[in-house]
């Protein structure tokens, strides 16, 4: 094991949900699907769907809300705000900043953090290096996404898969030996086209041809991400504990991204874990993207499922393409 002036790891953990469910039976009277295939092939039942006046920074903030009470720490305590999103409310200003200024955290410095659905496993990792130098003491890591705002509600091949929500955890030091004891970081950008909003920024600027195409609205090829998911979910976790010694045998819990209960199974299976140990969302929220993970970790420990000790392994993977793990010792009592 590396050894580390300071230990960062999670002080708390919280999450929101929009209050509207979307179910699949829903969704068959507007598209030419079915429950059963949508359960059959994705494992999704339902999602939640942001209201037309709730942005990524409302469902944001409730998520933030909670995980500081949760931690027990205040705004004015945090030096670092990073916002994990693709759906951030504008392109310009960030929405860590819009989170900043409502927090009323003063003193935090604030970005967002473009990586999809990898975007919280990244986001975690950069936080933990501020800490873990000394740098900083506490920093807010937030997944959001009102990813409804961007589905073409005409393709089945899409529309079926997405949900809003956000996810939060407050970093800050932990006892030596607990917390964020690795992580793995990737990307190949030549995947890049498998996952677009095609007119969403300065290559093809939104423009009325643009809308009537639907081309800022969510383009994918789900068979080139399903067959690139299910390779890079296990690997990663393999990478992160290489980096410990850490046998996979060790892993308590897999918090994976929640895209497709199929690729969830894979994953699982490359690294010999029984579903019971898995944590799930995926039928009731379907995919978050960058919400997904820090949803499933704040349900999770809400229901008092980790003790301390509890070795949990983070897995992600997105657009971009990227991947992201973290292997994180649980360092919060029950
Ligand atoms: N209802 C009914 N039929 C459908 C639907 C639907 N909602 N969607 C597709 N079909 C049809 C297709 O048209 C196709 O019909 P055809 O054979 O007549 O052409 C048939 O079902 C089979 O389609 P496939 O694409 O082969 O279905 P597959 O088993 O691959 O499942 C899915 C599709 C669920 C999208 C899967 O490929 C997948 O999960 N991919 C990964 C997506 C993902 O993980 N994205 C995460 C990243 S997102 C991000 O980063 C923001």
């Amino acid at each position: 094991m590396t050894l580390k002036k300071n230990y960062a790891g999670i002080l708390g953990t919280g999450f929101y949900v929009p209050e509207k469910i979307l179910t699949n039976d829903d969704l068959s009277k507007i598209v030419d699907t079915s429950d059963e295939w949508i359960t059959e092939r994705t494992g999704i039942k339902e999602r939640r769907i942001a209201a037309d006046d709730e942005a990524t920074s409302d469902l944001a903030i409730k998520a933030a809300e909670s995980a500081l009470k949760d931690a027990g720490v205040t705004p004015d305590e945090l030096d670092l705000i990073v916002v994990c999103t693709l759906t951030s409310d504008r392109i310009v200003p960030s929405t860590a900043c819009m989170i900043q200024h409502r927090l009323g955290a003063k003193k935090a410095a604030a970005f967002d953090l473009s990586a999809a659905c990898s975007g919280f496993a990244y986001g975690l990792s950069v936080a933990s290096q501020f800490i873990e130098t000394g740098v900083y003491s506490k920093a807010l890591v937030i997944g959001a996404e009102a990813l409804s705002k961007y589905i073409n509600w005409e393709d089945r091949n899409t529309c079926v898969l997405f949900g809003d929500g956000a996810g939060a955890a407050v970093i800050g030091n932990v006892e030596e030996g607990y917390g964020i004891l690795s992580f793995d970081l990737g990307s190949d950008g030549s995947g890049g086209d498998a996952i677009q909003i095609p007119s969403s920024g300065s290559r093809l600027p939104v423009s009325k041809e643009t809308i009537d195409q639907r081309l800022n609205l969510i383009h994918m090829n789900g068979k080139d991400v399903f067959k690139f998911a299910v390779k890079a979910m296990g690997n990663t976790v393999k990478h992160s504990l290489e980096k410990i010694d850490m046998p996979q045998e060790k892993i308590d819990w897999l918090v994976p991204h929640q895209a497709n209960i199929r690729i969830i199974q894979s994953a699982a299976k490359r690294l010999d874990m029984p579903m019971d140990k898995v944590i799930l969302t995926v039928q009731k929220y379907g995919n978050m993207s960058a919400a997904c993970i820090p949803i499933a970790l704040a349900e999770a420990a809400s229901e008092k499922r980790f003790k301390k000790g509890d070795i949990i392994a983070l897995s992600g993977f997105g657009a971009g393409l990227t991947w992201a793990s973290c292997i994180i010792r649980w360092s919060k009592d029950n």
